[in-house]
């Protein structure tokens, strides 16, 4: 019998602040419909000094590792997805390794590429376990990021930041991955990309989105090609793509889901054998379809439209979206999830969600996560934005979260808070 490998759990971790997006709109002279309406964004993470991308991963993990009982000795890999590291060589995973006290047997590293690096991570660990190298043994794939464009830019209302930790492992509880119909695209372009030493990205945004539509493309027809193939999906009165349940997509802002939702739907209507509209026009309307993107689609987008964009973690902050609200409901049923990285790569792959779905998600603690933050001003936003990198505040944990505490002699330390 074929292996299951895929998601048994997950954890996420915010910053302990956010700014509400209509009052930055207001406070940039913007009409607050074009950050609500035409971005989708509710609230936006503001991370501090203090929450750099190894504190948001460690917490993520340990949330993960807590929640669920995990024993760490059947951890045999350990990878962070990030675009936002802290050092040219010493890797992220490597502070979570430390922090969490897991066991020295294990394959520890880092994997980047843009916001598709924690989906690498996925791909490697699942394809691990299902070469049958693992041997049994599970692993923990967190993706964690700060997303950074910088103040009056257009890229402001687009920024956040958190990390959300993934067990990976032979006992699918969350989401069996359909191993071996992943479609992938990538092409070498310069649509946002940030150069050594810059703390803020740079940005061709329009530009960024047409790539990003362009891979979708590419990566949902090499799905869709091997998904029929293994008949998962077939040509018939229902498009492939409208046969999976939901559909999950990279979030750098909530109104992209909804692009990229028309740009899979025209490659269906495009490719369609027969019964396609005759017409572009006619195609162009059917893609845009409100109730496909209602019933696929925005109930996945909750927690995006509160944190922000997350990089490598946008995605799975979607799958802990719609699992949160859904998981009971999708019992069985099959999703695609479409990961996107500028430079760029992307990928779609599926899968199917477990039965155990919903008992898993009860022992996260997604919405408490959430209900601690705390709302700060504009004027307060913009103080925590041009704090110094190296000279975190010292600010107390809260319970079970980390923090960074200095850099000294180009070391970091971290502490985390006592247990309350
Ligand atoms: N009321 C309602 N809607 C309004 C409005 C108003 N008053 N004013 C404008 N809008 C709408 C616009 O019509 C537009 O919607 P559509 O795209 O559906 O037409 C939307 O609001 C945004 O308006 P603009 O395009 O004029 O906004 P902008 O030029 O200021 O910037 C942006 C938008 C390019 C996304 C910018 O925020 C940006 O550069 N963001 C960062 C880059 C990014 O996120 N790229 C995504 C693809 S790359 C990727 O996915 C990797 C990653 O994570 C970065």
């Amino acid at each position: 019998m074929k292996k299951l490998v895929g998601i048994e759990a997950l954890a996420i971790a915010v910053p302990s602040r956010y700014v509400d997006i209509q009052e930055l709109a207001l406070a940039r002279g913007v009409d607050p419909a074009k950050y609500t309406a035409g971005l989708g964004a509710k609230e936006m993470a503001v991370a501090d000094p203090g929450e750099d991308s190894v504190s948001l991963a460690a917490t993520a993990a340990a949330r993960l590792v807590r929640n669920n009982n995990v024993d760490p000795s059947r951890i045999g890999m350990l990878v962070v997805g990030t675009e936002t590291g802290i050092d040219h060589s010493k890797p992220v995973a490597s502070h979570v390794q430390g922090l969490l006290k897991l066991p020295n047997s294990m394959r520890v590293y880092d994997t980047q590429h843009a916001c598709y690096g924690g989906t690498a991570g996925l791909m490697a660990a699942s394809e691990w376990i299902a070469s049958g190298a693992a041997a049994g043994r599970s692993a923990i794939v967190v993706c964690s990021d700060i997303a950074r464009y910088g103040l009056n830019t257009a890229g402001e209302p687009t920024q956040g930041a958190g990390a959300v930790a993934l067990l990976v492992s032979e006992q699918p509880d969350l989401l069996a991955l359909d191993v071996g119909l992943n479609g992938s695209c990538s092409m070498d372009v310069y649509d946002f990309w940030r150069p050594l030493g810059r703390r803020e990205a740079v940005v061709d945004g329009h530009y960024s989105i047409q790539c990003y539509l362009d891979a979708l493309s590419g990566a949902y027809r090499g799905w869709r090609e091997r998904a029929l193939a293994h008949e998962v999906v077939r040509w018939g009165s229902n498009l492939p793509g409208e046969q999976l349940a939901r559909i999950l997509y990279h979030v750098p802002f909530c109104k992209m889901a909804r692009k990229a939702h028309t740009q899979l739907r025209l490659c269906d209507l495009q490719d369609a054998p027969s019964g396609a509209p005759a017409t572009p026009e006619a195609r162009d309307e059917l893609a845009k379809s409100a109730a496909s993107y209602e019933a696929q689609v925005a109930s996945s987008l909750s927690l995006n439209a509160r944190i922000g964009n997350v990089y490598t973690a946008s995605l799975y902050l979607a799958l802990a979206g719609l699992l949160h609200g859904e998981s009971a409901a999708l019992s069985g049923q099959r999703i695609g999830l479409l990961s996107y990285g500028s430079g760029c790569a992307s990928e779609f792959f599926s899968g199917v969600v477990g039965e155990k779905a919903a008992k898993r998600m009860a022992q996260t603690d997604v919405e408490s996560v959430l209900a601690r933050r705390e709302r700060v001003s504009v004027k307060e936003y913009e103080r925590i934005m041009n704090l110094p990198y190296d000279a975190p505040e010292a600010l107390t944990p809260a319970a079970g979260t980390f923090r960074l505490a200095e850099i000294r002699d180009f070391k970091r330390r971290y502490v985390e808070g006592a247990a309350s």
